[in-house]
């Protein structure tokens, strides 16, 4: 009996939408794997905690801590998004908190891309009043031209320019996050 060919579905962009890969998968598979040895390095023999922001972050953390050879915890914390726009309001809720202390722990905050600087301004704060051992920023993406808080990652995958980009865990609207490569999104303005 002859079968009809099944299609693989793949993620398309919406009519209006276009993609642009910027960066491929190897090349972050590649980068992602030099960013854990700097911090299997920088941690000697400790343990490090890592605290991935939700949702952007969880595809990074699971390949980042794969290639961290020391002991590891994970936790994750929840800010509100950009929602639906490319723009943020300005403003950070936490959505959802840590489920254990951190006092004394060697902390990793895991985010997708670094941006305005508002979100990891707001958690490097309230992360800090609860007494880590360590604090340090993991980011996947650093837009420094976007900075309004003055603020650094210590562990930055790649510096992008001022683009809006998806995949790898960053979405536009919750689509996207499945794209193996970071594409840039053109949106056409309405
Ligand atoms: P910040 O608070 O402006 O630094 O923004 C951080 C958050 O905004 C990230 O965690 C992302 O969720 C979102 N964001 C910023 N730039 C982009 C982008 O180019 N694509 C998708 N999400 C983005
Ligand atoms: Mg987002």
């Amino acid at each position: 009996m002859k079968r009809k060919q099944k299609r693989q579905k793949r993620p398309t962009a919406q009519k209006t939408e276009r993609l642009r890969v910027l960066l491929r998968h190897a090349a972050i598979q590649r980068r992602v794997a030099a960013v854990a040895r700097e911090i299997t390095r920088d941690f000697p023999g400790e343990r490090v905690h890592l605290i991935g922001v939700l949702k952007g972050a969880c595809i990074f953390l699971a390949d980042l801590i794969r290639e961290i050879d020391l002991d590891t915890s994970i936790d994750f914390m929840a800010v509100a998004s950009y929602g639906k726009s490319k723009e943020s309001s300005g403003q950070v809720r936490l959505n959802k908190d840590l489920d254990s202390n951190i006092a004394g722990l060697n902390v990793i905050l895991v985010e997708d891309i670094l941006d305005t600087g508002l979100t990891l301004s707001y958690l490097r704060r309230i992360l800090l009043e609860r007494n880590p051992k360590t604090l340090k920023i993991a980011a996947l993406l650093d837009k420094p031209s976007r900075r309004i808080q003055d603020i650094e990652a210590d562990y930055v995958g790649f510096t992008i320019p001022n683009e809006f980009v998806v995949g790898y865990g960053l979405d536009y609207g919750e689509r996207y996050r499945n794209l193996k490569d970071v594409c840039v999104l053109d949106v056409p303005i309405a």
